[in-house]
């Protein structure tokens, strides 16, 4: 029952919206907030300095990401939208819930391991190149969950364990200092959030360069849609839908009986790839059209855009400050 839960989801500003994260994240949060009593959708601007320096870049995708939930029609009624930057009172409990997170936890975190091992097999010092901000990444993600009251995060897979550690951090905080006073959450993890496959059918994403914005304008769209890897079976032959990213990516976007007559089509053979391709273009053309064309309004007059984020970091500050009070009156009296 999400109808008297509150729900909160952050995201990173480090790259072009694209397809992966669309299915993965953005339709199951607008979707989301719709069922929930309140939800909280902030661009997490503040995770994104441990690696990304360009604030250019940082500010730009801000805007990319905040235009993108806009676009999709996320209902503002209910979701407050925010910059993460904007609410301090982040830094604040951050900072105070160091006291209460074992260093070991962060020793644990996926996020920093990998980091270490790269850095074992290239010979180097474990900690080379790795700064706070990624070690204690996990630490400033439980402020932000917590912060808010939340109850369910919806996350990708790889943020499940972040979400454990806000568990255990709540945990540990009301252990010492007093039961519920911080809220404990669940990660939900979205059923979509299957992987997409991206254009050289490896798991769509920005690290390997495969990936498909999801406002391409039409003709990028549809040039990025025909460079998508396939084998090479003549069109009479006979395909395996399973087999095919262009099958896999139709699917994503396409209803049922539409999907099963494509799977039709590519088992019987006489289907060439490049048909297939452009009935893919066609397909998900006509499902972004309206909402790519309200990004591009939106983009081009970003002062929207900062009226809607004020608007949600004066509604996010005040839930805020309440959780902070409490939390410093817990710790110091
Ligand atoms: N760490 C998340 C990611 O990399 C982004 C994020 C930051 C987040 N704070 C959050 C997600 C709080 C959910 C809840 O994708």
């Amino acid at each position: 029952m999400l109808s008297n839960k509150i729900s909160l989801t952050g995201v990173k500003p480090t790259g072009t919206p694209h397809f992966g994260n669309l299915l993965g994240a953005f339709y199951p949060v607008v979707r989301m907030s719709d069922e929930a009593k309140k939800t909280y959708v902030f661009i997490a601007d503040l995770h994104a300095l441990n690696a990304v320096k360009d604030r250019e870049f940082i500010h730009k995708n801000t805007y990319e990401i905040a235009a993108t939930y806009l676009a999709l029609g996320i209902n503002l009624e209910k979701a407050i939208l925010f910059r993460q930057s904007d609410i301090p009172e982040v830094y604040q409990l951050a900072t105070l819930l160091m006291n209460v997170t074992p260093k070991g936890l962060m020793n644990r975190a996926h996020a920093y391991k990998a980091s270490v091992d790269k850095n074992l097999a290239k010979g180097e010092d474990a900690d080379a190149g790795i700064n706070m901000g990624l070690y204690t990444y996990p630490i400033l993600m439980a402020a932000d969950i917590l912060l808010y009251n939340s109850d369910v995060v919806p996350v990708g897979q790889d943020q499940k364990q972040h979400v454990e550690f806000a568990r255990d951090i709540a945990g540990s905080f009301n252990y010492i200092y007093g039961k519920d006073l911080l809220t404990s959450p669940e990660p939900i993890i979205p059923e979509d959030a299957a992987t997409v496959p991206g254009l050289d059918g490896r798991k769509m994403s920005k690290s390997y360069n495969n990936y498909i914005p999801i406002f391409a304008p039409e003709k990028e769209l549809r040039k990025l849609i025909m460079k998508i890897i396939t084998d090479s079976k003549l069109p009479e032959e006979p395909k395996d839908p399973e087999e095919s990213t262009i099958f896999h990516l139709y699917r994503a976007f396409a209803n049922e009986a539409q999907t099963e007559e494509l799977r039709q089509r590519f088992i019987k053979g006489g289907l060439g790839y490049g048909e297939a391709k452009q009935i893919l273009f066609e397909a998900i053309n006509e499902k972004i059209a309206p909402a790519r064309e309200k990004y591009y309004d939106l983009m081009a007059h970003t002062e929207q855009i900062d009226a809607i984020l004020a608007d949600g970091a004066a509604k996010a500050r005040e839930e805020a400050k309440k959780t902070l009070a409490r939390v410093l009156k817990a710790m110091l009296g």
